[in-house]
């Protein structure tokens, strides 16, 4: 189809949080959480960090990495769920803060989907204007968006950023398809609400404050499941047998769901990307994050057929296939 990830970046604070760290602050252990999610670490912004520098400093990473000039870019995509203001977006931020200044930008929000269904998004602008360059990144400091005194969730989430460019080459297979979903019926089993109203004459009992709130047992199992049948619905449509499939970069939500998914489609853990362990769930973050590392790492080589797998609050959920 001929649209290309031109170049990837990613970039993480610098603080590092440890088990040990957080146990200090809620009722929980290393051994806990190490074992019912695989994380030791996640890094955590600092006192002027905000998600549009990570954004800024991972797409200054990518665009490096395209070989492209910031003024070859018409469209700036940023997936997050913990923009730093509401208005500006953030990638209106990133636009100022990259001298971007030929580019429009917005934000989406599909929680942990939201790298899949950007680079979806950039994908039809390639396809309509084969000399359109987009700029997708994912970028969250959920470390602004938990409450730190719910051990249900504090301890999974991390902050961090990482962006592609996508743009058009032809006669590349490239970006070969995406079966993305959403379900917005089961909203309450993952969600965070919008800051308070201003307005006097409603009252806000009800509302819990502007926290990620979550049934973990029940996320698990829906997780598992949609990622397993978006993998099998893009590959039958694709006609593409899982044995072509190189490397599964999938969202690092916790090492169980990560296993489970490998054992289902029966893919040896060696096939697919994990560094869960160390940044914890970053959400729209997470898949640029792992895709840039492998990368980088030369896990990925051109011609190599991935994978990219996410779930997420909505739920959305998807399952995208590439041809390097
Ligand atoms: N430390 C110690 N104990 C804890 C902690 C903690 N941090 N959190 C919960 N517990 C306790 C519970 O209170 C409960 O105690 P009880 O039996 O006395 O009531 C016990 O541990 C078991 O709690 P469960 O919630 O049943 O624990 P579970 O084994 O399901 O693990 C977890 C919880 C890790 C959240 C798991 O459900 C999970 O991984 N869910 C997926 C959620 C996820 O990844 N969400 C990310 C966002 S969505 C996404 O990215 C896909």
């Amino acid at each position: 189809m001929g649209t290309v990830i031109l170049g990837t970046g990613s970039c993480l604070p610098d603080k590092i949080v440890t088990n040990d760290d957080i146990a200090k602050i809620v009722d929980t252990s290393d051994e806990w959480i190490r074992t019912r999610t695989g994380i030791r670490t996640r890094r955590v912004c600092g006192q002027d960090e905000q998600t549009y520098n990570l954004a800024t400093r991972a797409a200054r990473r990518a665009i490096a990495a395209a070989g492209i000039g910031v003024e070859e870019i018409g469209l700036i995509v940023v997936a997050t769920i913990s923009s730093h203001t509401l208005m500006p977006s953030s990638a209106c931020l990133v636009q100022k803060e990259l001298g971007a200044t030929k580019a429009f930008a917005y934000d989406i929000n599909a929680a942990c989907s939201g790298f899949l269904f950007g680079i979806d998004l950039a994908h039809k602008y390639v396809q309509a204007d084969h000399g359109m360059k987009v700029l997708v990144v994912g970028a969250e400091n959920l470390s602004s968006r938990l409450n730190w005194s719910d051990r249900n969730t504090c301890i999974l989430f991390g902050d961090g950023a990482g962006a592609a460019v996508v743009g058009y080459r032809d006669g590349a297979s490239g970006y070969l398809g995406a079966n993305l979903r959403s379900d917005g019926s089961l909203w309450e089993l993952l969600y965070m609400y919008a800051p308070k109203s201003s307005n006097p004459d409603i009252t806000h009992e009800d509302h819990p404050g502007t926290y990620i709130i979550m049934e973990g047992k029940e996320v698990f199992k829906h997780a598992v499941k949609a990622m397993e049948d978006a993998i099998h619905g893009v590959l039958a449509r694709e006609g593409i047998g899982l044995d072509a499939v190189k490397l599964l970069v999938p969202h690092q939500a916790n090492i169980r769901i990560l296993n489970k998914l490998a054992e289902r489609l029966q893919m040896p853990a060696d096939d697919v990307v994990i560094n869960v362990s160390e940044y914890g769930n970053t959400s729209a973050a997470s898949i640029p994050i792992a895709l840039d590392e492998a990368v980088r790492a030369g896990r990925i080589q051109e011609g190599d057929v991935i994978l990219l797998c996410s779930f997420g609050g909505g739920f959305t959920w998807g399952a995208t296939l590439i041809k390097w």
